[in-house]
């Protein structure tokens, strides 16, 4: 996922169903452009069951992993996007809030849209090395682009 640490670390983000459902896409993704993350890759899609369970498969042995896949999956699709900048592992993960949106700090995003643990509107790497695992399971290397955003020399 780029490079750990610099200006090219990568995470991967994806707004579920609910996030698509409830048109909050616009808002989510401007919290990442605004704070000086740069969009590598984007796309709308409903997760093959493989995929969804391969995304979270550390989860398996979890009660809530059939209701999770079931939901990733409903049909309702999702936005799955790369983001690069400096430290955008820890600040997404800072920008999304915490995993309950009843802990999440108000201007976060599930802190800001959402009360469900279930519902949590958003996910986000939790780490390089998930960073990588991921953005290798949803993009191909030639869907990752690289260009200069305008604004890059000044965030
Ligand atoms: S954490 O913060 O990653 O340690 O949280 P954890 O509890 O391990 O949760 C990991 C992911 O599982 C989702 N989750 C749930 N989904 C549906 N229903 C319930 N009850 C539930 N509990 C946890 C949680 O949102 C995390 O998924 P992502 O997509 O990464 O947010």
């Amino acid at each position: 996922a780029g490079e750990k640490g610099t200006a090219t670390e990568r995470s991967f983000v994806m707004i579920k169903p609910d996030g698509v459902s409830r048109q909050l896409v616009g808002k989510i993704i401007s919290r990442f452009e605004e704070r000086g993350y740069k969009l590598v890759a984007i796309k709308s899609l409903t997760p093959s069951p493989a995929l969804a369970k391969e995304h979270y498969s550390d989860l398996s042995a979890r009660p809530f992993y059939g209701g999770l896949v079931k939901y990733i999956t409903s049909g309702t699709p999702v936005v799955a996007m790369v983001w690069e900048g400096k430290d955008v592992i820890k600040q997404g993960r800072r920008i999304v809030g915490a995993t309950n949106p009843l802990d999440a700090d108000p201007g976060s995003v599930r802190g800001q849209y959402a009360v469900s643990v279930g519902r949590n509107l958003i996910h986000a790497s939790d780490a390089f090395d998930s960073a990588t695992k991921e953005i290798g399971l949803w993009f191909a290397p030639e869907e990752l682009s690289e260009y200069e955003p305008i604004a890059w020399p000044w965030v």
